[in-house]
């Protein structure tokens, strides 16, 4: 074995520029989050204006979460992993940042138009075809600069992780387009080339794989580098790791139909995602117990490294969310979850619980390294980072299940005669001590974004571009 400097480096900058951007937007979504939270708190909070209506910050959470936050996790650390496992270059910079600056442009666009209501009416897939079109080009580009890099790669073999997010970004191209298809009619306003229940389906399809390949298929690429990476051990079964990717893909693409249970798509068709939902725990535990399983012999690293915490972490509530969905999917079940918030819940156990702590975990792992410094400012930070994330997710899903389950059975309560029991008013009641807890959970964890705020910006100031530059230095390990 011998270890040579290469006078080659990787480009940095672009992961950087995700990195900060990760947190940036984490704060502004989640800070979001907590405001619409508030609202169904305190109805005041829609302030009586339009732009500031519940109805029109939600989406804008979901889009500044899911793609702003989540999307620039993702693309920082898909850019870190494929050059650090390829040992080389990204095939272009300037492409690189096009894609970072396309990316912002698109989230600027959401933060415009869905305050002043222009939206396509499709859940996560909103945005208007102008923006939906600068997204498809940024990602065309992605895919490019993400598929180039590992064409040139200086090793032999593509690393686990690399195929779990080469998986996402081939697969959302593909959702994306095919779900936006659509007429304009103006410059803000397009109908989509799909009816009925024709249209439902393409948008749940669209939907459901969007949480398959987006939130989590994106992510377990980042949790078979960063978790092995962390942990300093090998991850537990390469094997598996095979198993599960082909597994997942496989199943994933099926599943769609749970969201539209008792509705007048085909009852096959419901029936099959059914089926396919629970088939699908197997591969998501697969996934979860090779991660976990990773720490054997290496447990004890729990007790002094945070990072680590936020990892594993991370991976018991991804467990924890893919044994929820499954059951909801069984349609008896699903007809008493359905529409109540204990669908909100589970969202958040995976959003918060998996999505959010495993990016903040890789953020964390990285922003030392990207910058050439030993480690975070403050340890003690990310310590309690941890614990406002930890605490604030399981009031959050904990309200949410009592919520959920109260609304269900007061729904379906029927007197002897057959008129309802409760009101639709009694229900939302009975749902008010819930949604404040569900507030304060949310504060808990968008606060401890604030921490890493500071932990990261006094990281970064205490680094000096010297340091920087030599951090980036492609290292060659390997017998040459
Ligand atoms: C501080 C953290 C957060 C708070 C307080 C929060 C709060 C909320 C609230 C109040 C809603 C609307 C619920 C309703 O309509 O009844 C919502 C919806 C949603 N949030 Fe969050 N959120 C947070 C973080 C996140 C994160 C990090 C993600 C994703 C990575 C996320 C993804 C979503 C999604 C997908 C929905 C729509 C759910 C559905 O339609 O079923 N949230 N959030
Ligand atoms: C095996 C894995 C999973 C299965 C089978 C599954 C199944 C389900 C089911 C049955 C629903 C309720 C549909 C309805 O009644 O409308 C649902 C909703 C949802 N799930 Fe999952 N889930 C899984 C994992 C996850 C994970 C890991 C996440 C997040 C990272 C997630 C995010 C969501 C979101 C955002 C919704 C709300 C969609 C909407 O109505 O807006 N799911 N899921």
């Amino acid at each position: 074995m011998s270890t040579a400097i290469s006078p080659t480096a990787y480009n940095y900058k672009v992961v950087r520029q995700f990195a900060i951007m990760t947190v940036v937007w984490g704060i502004l979504g989640m800070g979001l989050g907590v405001f619409i939270a508030s609202q169904l708190v305190w109805p005041q909070l829609n302030l009586d204006l339009p732009w500031t209506s519940f109805g029109r910050l939600r989406p804008l959470h979901t889009n500044l979460v899911i793609f702003a936050f989540g999307g620039c996790a993702l693309f920082g650390t898909s850019y870190y992993v494929v050059q650090r496992t390829c040992q080389t270059r990204l095939i272009s910079d300037s492409m690189a940042a096009f894609t970072f600056w396309g990316w912002q442009a698109v989230i600027l666009g959401a933060l415009i138009t869905l305050p002043m209501g222009y939206t396509t009416t499709k859940e996560y897939a909103e945005l208007e075809w102008p923006i939906a079109i600068l997204l498809a080009i940024v990602w065309v580009t992605y895919a490019l600069v993400f598929f180039g890099t590992i064409v040139k790669r200086k090793t032999k073999h593509i690393y686990v992780g690399n195929w779990f997010y080469g998986a996402f970004i081939v697969v959302t191209a593909m959702l994306h387009i095919v779900n936006h298809i659509s007429l304009p009619v103006s410059l803000f306003k397009s109908y989509s080339a799909y009816s009925g229940a024709t249209d439902a389906m393409i948008q749940w399809w669209y939907g459901h794989n969007a949480v398959g390949f987006f939130l989590t298929t994106g992510f377990l690429g980042m949790m078979y580098y960063f978790v092995p990476k962390q942990a300093e051990r090998p991850i537990y079964s390469y094997r598996l790791s095979i198993v599960h990717f082909w597994a997942l893909i496989t199943l994933y693409i099926w599943a769609g139909p749970h969201h539209l249970h008792y509705t007048a798509l085909p009852d096959w068709a419901q029936s099959l995602g059914m089926v396919m939902s629970i088939i699908l725990l197997a591969p998501s535990w697969g996934g979860m117990i090779n991660g976990m399983m990773t720490l054997s012999g290496a447990w004890h690293k729990l007790r002094t490294d945070p990072i680590l915490r936020f990892l594993v972490v991370s991976l018991a509530f991804y467990g924890m969310s893919t044994f929820e969905g499954p059951m909801m999917a069984i349609k008896t079940v699903n007809s008493l979850s359905h529409y109540t918030d204990w669908t909100i819940g589970h969202v958040h156990a995976g959003a918060l619980g998996w999505v959010a702590m495993i990016s903040i975990g890789a953020v964390y792992h990285m922003i030392p390294k990207l910058y050439g410094r030993e480690q975070m400012h403050s340890v003690g930070l990310i310590n309690a980072h941890f614990w406002l994330a930890t605490i604030g997710t399981v009031l959050y899903i904990a309200s949410m299940w009592v919520n959920g389950i109260t609304q269900g059975l007061m729904w379906r309560a029927i007197n002897d005669d057959g008129t309802l029991t409760y009101s639709f008013v009694e229900a939302l009641q009975a749902s008010h001590p819930g949604f404040i807890v569900r507030a304060l959970g949310g504060a808990f964890f968008a606060s401890g974004m604030l921490l890493m705020a500071y932990n990261v910006f006094r990281t970064v100031r205490a680094a000096n571009p010297a340091q920087a530059e030599e951090a980036a230095k492609i290292v060659v390990v390997g017998a040459h």
